[in-house]
């Protein structure tokens, strides 16, 4: 299996802001989304077919869940993934779906669901389903 980190500063954002004001981002920054339903990113990835892990490493610094819709391709694999406190802006945690990719180009969609939008969202690490060779004997 493949692992492959995708930024969240470098994908396409749907209302919201790319910031660095919060300490422990990788990549340049995270995304600020916009505290509306609707606001989020969207990420295009590349993977080889099978059952995928997908990690949204987040911060979230109020006490409440702000939840997520994820789609894949267009589909939903869970339509309110939990962004639960993690107790500062400056502390990230990683919220896990899994999901069916397809051999090359799957897009992965994170949308807020509530009117307090989502977590600020760091990036996307996708595992992919891919068969690792066995070592040579
Ligand atoms: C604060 C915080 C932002 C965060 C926002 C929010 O303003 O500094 O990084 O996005 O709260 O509630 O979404």
């Amino acid at each position: 299996a493949a692992t492959t980190v995708y930024e969240a500063e470098t994908a396409t954002i749907t209302g919201g802001v790319v910031e660095s004001n919060h300490a422990g981002f990788s990549g340049s920054g995270f995304v600020n989304g916009d505290n509306a339903a609707g606001s989020g990113v969207q990420w295009s990835t590349q993977a080889a077919a099978g059952t995928a892990t997908l990690r949204f490493r987040f911060a979230n610094g109020t006490a409440a869940n702000r939840p997520m819709r994820i789609t894949v391709n267009g589909t939903v694999v869970n339509a309110a993934l939990a962004f639960a406190g993690t107790g500062a802006w400056s502390t990230w945690q990683e919220a896990t779906v899994t999901a069916t990719l397809r051999a090359g180009a799957n897009t992965v969609q994170a949308t807020a669901t509530t009117a307090t939008g989502g977590p600020n969202l760091d990036r996307l690490t996708v595992v992919d389903g891919g068969t690792t060779p066995p070592p040579a004997p």
